[in-house]
């Protein structure tokens, strides 16, 4: 059967993951949810993102998506298991990359940044008694931040603040690998770059989840046509069509590496 993979996230976070999957197998048919009707899913509780998750989820095995991705770490802490439950097809969840900061990391300081949902979450707690070994661990909390990035912020002193008032005092006390746990973040990776000192690691969980997304097609016997054409992202906002594709104008504008896309009419 011909792969048709599903993405949802509460917003653009999501894409970065669309986006390396594209780069990988450019002809893979990808549709994209954004959930941004109830965006923020960081200062939302488990129980409701988890109702989200499932409402988004069917509208995608709905329209024949063979495989599901949830592109937000916040969702997958919050209602992955309830997914898998729930659903019939094979779901791929993300984490906060922290078992790869913690290997890269020399000092064996590593910060984990991502949403209050996800820092409060059992699902990191777990991940860090799994992963963290001896090492130290800052989980930061960014309340505000993927709504800035939502916003098409993804440069600029109000982002650039918040993230070096995050990251100085674990840089201070000799952290040197950076977990992005947050898909949002990803778009923030030039900036990053920019003002992480040398040295110290950025990690973001999107390429592993596109090539674990890749295998889990392969395992489940869904092919990919790589004669065909390159495809666009077909993209879904929950919420204002238009508003979204502004958002995405703005990311590209700043320079984000969106794949090609392209926003349809609201679903659910
Ligand atoms: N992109 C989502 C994540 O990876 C969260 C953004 C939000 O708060 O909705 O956690």
């Amino acid at each position: 059967m011909l792969a048709r993979v599903g993405i949802f996230d509460s917003g653009v976070g999501g894409l970065t993951v669309a986006a390396a999957l594209h780069r990988h197998q450019p002809s893979l048919e990808i549709r994209y949810v954004a959930d941004t009707a109830f965006f923020p899913y960081g200062s939302r509780e488990p129980e409701e993102i988890a109702e989200r998750s499932i409402a988004v989820v069917a509208t995608l095995v709905e329209a024949g998506m063979n495989a599901i991705v949830v592109a937000c770490n916040t969702a997958t802490s919050a209602a992955l298991e309830r997914l898998r439950e729930v659903f019939n097809v094979p779901i791929v969840g993300m984490e906060p990359p922290l078992k790869p900061a913690v290997e890269h990391s020399r000092s064996g300081a590593v910060v984990v940044l991502a949403t209050p949902g996800t820092v409060r979450g059992d699902r990191l707690a777990r991940l860090q008694e799994r992963h963290a070994g001896g090492a130290r661990v800052w989980n930061i909390p960014m309340p505000g931040l993927a709504d800035l990035v939502e916003a098409g912020e993804i440069e600029g002193p109000r982002v650039e603040g918040m993230l070096r008032e995050a990251l100085a005092g674990p840089i201070a006390e000799g952290a040197d690998a950076v977990a992005l746990g947050c898909t949002h973040y990803g778009w923030l990776r030039p900036l990053l770059e920019r003002i992480l000192p040398p040295g110290v690691e950025l990690v973001d969980a999107a390429e592993a989840v596109a090539r674990r997304t890749l295998y889990v097609l392969d395992q489940a016997g869904h092919h990919i046509d790589m004669r065909a054409p390159a495809r666009e992202v077909l993209c879904y906002a929950t919420g204002d069509a238009a508003s979204l594709e502004q958002t995405v104008e703005r990311l590209r504008a700043a320079g984000a590496d969106l794949p090609p896309l392209r926003v349809a009419k609201p679903v659910g």
